[in-house]
């Protein structure tokens, strides 16, 4: 049975600021999905938060970028764009970037990660979600679980892995890709995607099988709108056991709250702190940047769960580290490497203040 799995989310209203969402617009966008699985769009939905996002997880048989599929997610967050000015939430509509629907909504604001494959005889699905960071976060946890051998065993003792891994790499600046085939590349790789501002993990598939394994969303906002408008707020779907990683070394990578940019007005280097979906709610200093991850079985399409895969305790001393390096980070104030390199800072006054001392600055002898 082929089935498509698109995730489509936005930032539409914050609630306090950008700390987490309001249950009325999850309960609003589950009456807006409940209606589409009832006329027969949707095979299934799930609706979930990551810190101020509204995610919407859903499964049919329409394919990827389904005109249907995209509207019903644009009408969802007009709706619940609707509840979020009625009670005046924080950056009501944030992320809908454009007065009308136009056919897709890439490009448009949301954030978007599908894919569309023959479901298994069993298939475990991991959706990854994260809050104020970029797409680019995904790139180490990505090259961890499919081409590194120190995360993933099963690259060197499963036989069905153990021909690796393609990697879709988008330069979001270019706007080009490339396709890159581990193990034997993975230094040509490292030198693109060790720069995740610019260079972004699109998708993996399997060079066993061909199939899709992972698919990222890389919509980044501040490119797309030409000025600043939030971070994207990446999630990335993975296809997890049998010739993909298990679920286990899928998850493995968030042991490691490595660094990302984001944070406090999309301006600061942060620990990816891996967090139960209850606890997305990134609140010191507007963070730190947090990922949570949905665990599904599918059956014919239907959602069977989510597990909140980070609750597990084996998280805890990942978050314990994330909590330390944010601390340390946090002392350098707005020095780099903390706040982010004068380009990539997505607040700035330095046009202004370059401006105003123009006349102050003298030739050096
Ligand atoms: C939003 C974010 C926040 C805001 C900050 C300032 O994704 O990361 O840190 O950038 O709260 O928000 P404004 O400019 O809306 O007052
Ligand atoms: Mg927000
Ligand atoms: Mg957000």
């Amino acid at each position: 049975m082929k089935i498509t799995l698109s995730h489509i989310k936005a930032d539409i209203g914050g609630y306090v600021g950008h700390s987490e969402s309001h249950p009325d617009i999850l309960a609003k966008a589950e009456e807006c999905l409940a209606k589409a699985k009832k006329e027969g769009l949707l095979i299934d939905y799930h609706v979930t938060k990551c810190g101020d996002d509204l995610q919407l997880i859903m499964t049919h048989q329409q394919g990827e970028e389904s005109e249907k599929i995209h509207k019903l997610a644009w009408d969802t967050f007009i709706e619940g764009t609707k509840v979020a000015k009625k009670l005046k939430l924080y950056g009501a509509g944030q992320d809908l970037l454009s007065d009308a629907f136009s056919g897709n909504v890439k490009g448009m604001g949301p954030g978007v990660a599908e894919m569309e494959f023959e479901e298994r005889p069993s298939e475990p699905i991991l959706i990854f979600m994260a809050d104020k960071t970029s797409a680019g976060a995904w790139n180490m946890p990505l090259y961890k679980m499919f081409a590194d051998p120190f995360n993933t065993i099963g690259l060197v003792i499963a036989p069905n892995m153990h021909t690796g891994f393609t990697f879709e790499v988008h330069d979001v600046k270019e706007h080009k890709k490339i396709t890159l085939n581990c193990p034997e590349e993975i230094y040509d790789l490292l030198i693109f995607i060790g720069a995740p501002s610019r260079y972004m993990v699109k998708a993996v598939y399997s060079r066993e099988t061909n199939e899709i394994a992972a698919v990222s969303s890389t919509q980044k906002l501040s490119l797309i709108a030409g000025r600043y408008v939030g971070k994207d707020d990446p999630v990335c779907v993975v296809r997890a056991q049998g010739t993909f990683p298990a679920v286990g070394e899928v998850l493995e990578p968030f042991t490691l709250p490595h660094l990302v940019e984001g944070w406090m007005r999309g301006s600061h280097h942060g620990p990816f702190m891996p967090v139960s979906i209850p606890d997305s709610t990134p609140t010191r200093f507007d963070g730190p940047p947090r990922v949570t991850a949905a665990g599904f079985q599918l059956a014919e399409g239907k959602l069977i769960g989510p597990r909140d895969m980070f609750a597990d305790k084996s998280f805890d001393i990942a978050r314990q580290q994330a909590n330390e390096i944010a601390n340390y980070m946090r002392r350098h104030g707005p020095f780099e490497p903390h706040r982010l390199p004068l380009e990539e800072m997505e607040y700035t006054t330095m046009p202004q203040v370059a401006k105003k001392l123009e006349g102050r600055f003298v030739d050096l002898d």
